[in-house]
């Protein structure tokens, strides 16, 4: 006997027995002489198919059909109609009823269908689990109750479903961007694809285009001799992550809103079209409607890739959220240090929600790797997390700097100092990532990484 629920649903009492016995040895079977009775049976055994007479007492079976598909899409309902009245027919196909069958009921007829319509189920709950199981294995997980990322994620799995939409995500830096990318990849139905990942903002103009579109033979000197696939082509039937966007140049631009519009594009020094199939998902912490007033982005394109956009919530907008996300940290480091930190002291608790989290989520996340590594437990101190110096001392000022001494002071040494630490930890936050690291130091990357250097052949 299969685990299969179907219930019957039919005033005659004749029909509900004479389907019950032939299916009953097979499947387990509920009747119910009354939609009302079946829609509330469904509230605590959810049937995977329903056989629903159209001309009930009380509410008729199209009603009871659209109530069904409401609250839950995933039941599969079979009609059963007196007569072949087209209209009802119609209008209940239409309104998502597998398929339907005539009274006298045919059952062998009846048999196939059902054995039709289960095998689907079959394999779509084949293909749930297996989904789930890539989930598991790749996706981290995603903390968050507070409301703002409660809806956040409700819409993503929405969107994740339709598997060609562009979907544009936006926030700032550390909020969680990429890894609700991968949650659209790996909630859609391409999830058994490739997920192929550009970091636009690593690369110079020039090289992004082959990167992305490929090229032919002899494109360029330099060029691998027998061309190469780009990363659109990779991608294919999967899933293709700009990251950081904002930074494509303007004929990348122009080339991938052409791919946006035709699914088509020109490998590099080539001239024959190539077609590939991909959703692609876009994401920047760059104000893309100001770039575009400066003529630094597309205007059709920023349309283009935000069919559907999403906003990533700032953490300081879900604080409620912060306790959640640094236990998880906790947890992690405690168990990859070694350490047995298992608790969070309630002024570092309050620390952690008063502090202004430009970094987001990968700052607390960094703050707590931190004080895994320096706390000496069991439980994580507001000392640990080294937020904010509340340092009175003789040798500094209450703003956290160092006195005046009676000899002097080396003023540039101090100012040294300041900018090394702000180079550094800005790189922290950035996850390494040494343009996004200038941008919040409102730098120009080329400084930016000028003065990085300095500082590494300086020994610091
Ligand atoms: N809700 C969350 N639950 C658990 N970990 C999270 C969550 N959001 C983000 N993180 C973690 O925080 C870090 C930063 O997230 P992510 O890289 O997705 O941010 P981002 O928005 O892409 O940042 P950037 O703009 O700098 O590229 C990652 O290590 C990620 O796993
Ligand atoms: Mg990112």
């Amino acid at each position: 006997m299969s685990d299969f629920i179907i219930y019957i649903v039919d005033d005659e009492e004749t029909i509900r027995s004479g389907i019950a016995v032939v299916l009953e040895p097979e499947y387990t079977v509920y009747t119910y002489s009354t939609a009302e009775a079946a829609l509330e049976a469904m509230d605590s055994v959810c049937p995977d198919l329903v056989l629903l007479d159209i001309g009930l007492p009380g509410m008729d079976g199209i009603a009871a059909l659209k109530a069904i598909k409401e609250s839950r899409p995933e039941v599969m309902v079979m009609m059963i109609t007196a007569y072949e009245d087209v209209n009802s027919v119609i209008s209940a196909m239409k309104t998502g009823a597998y398929d339907y069958v005539i009274k006298p009921i045919q059952m062998d007829r009846l048999e196939l269908s059902i054995g039709n319509a289960l095998e689907s189920i079959k394999l779509k709950k084949e293909l749930n689990s297996l989904q789930e199981q890539y989930l598991e294995e790749n996706m981290p997980f995603f903390i968050g109750k507070s409301d703002v990322i409660q809806d956040v994620m409700e819409f993503v799995k929405l969107i994740a479903k339709s598997p060609d939409t562009p979907v544009l995500i936006l926030g700032e830096t550390g909020t969680g961007k990429e890894l609700i990318a991968k949650t659209v990849h790996f909630r859609s139905p391409n999830f058994k694809g490739p997920l192929v990942t550009m970091n636009c903002a690593s690369l110079p103009g020039e090289l992004i285009e082959s990167e992305l579109f490929g090229y032919e033979k002899g494109a360029f000197t330099g060029a691998t001799p027998g061309g190469k696939k780009g990363l659109i082509e990779e991608a294919a039937n999967g899933t293709l992550f700009l990251d950081e966007v904002g930074d494509l140049s303007l004929t990348a631009q122009a080339k991938l809103l052409r791919f946006l519009e035709e699914g088509e594009f020109y490998r590099v020094g080539g001239t024959r079209l190539h077609k590939v199939e991909t959703r692609v998902v876009s994401a920047t912490n760059r104000d893309l409607k100001k770039m575009i007033v400066q003529g630094k982005f597309r205007k059709d394109l920023f349309y283009r890739l935000g069919v559907v956009t999403v906003e990533v919530p700032s953490l300081n907008r879900r604080t409620s959220d912060i306790e959640h996300l640094a236990m998880y940290f906790l947890q992690r480091y405690s168990a990859k240090f070694n350490r047995t930190l298992t608790r969070i002291s309630s002024d570092a608790l309050d620390a952690l929600k008063a502090y202004d989290w430009t970094g987001n989520i990968r700052e607390l996340k960094n703050v707590i790797e931190r004080a895994v590594l320096i706390g000496r437990g069991p439980e994580l101190t507001t000392d640990d997390l080294g937020l904010c110096r509340v340092v009175q001392n003789n040798t500094e000022t209450s703003a956290g700097l160092p006195q005046i001494s009676s000899d002097g002071i080396d003023l540039h040494g101090v100012m040294q100092d300041i900018e090394a630490f702000y180079l550094k930890t800005a790189l922290d936050m950035a996850g390494g990532n040494e343009s996004a690291a200038a941008r919040l130091l409102r730098m120009n990357h080329h400084t930016y990484r000028y003065k990085l250097r300095k500082l590494h052949e300086t020994g610091e």
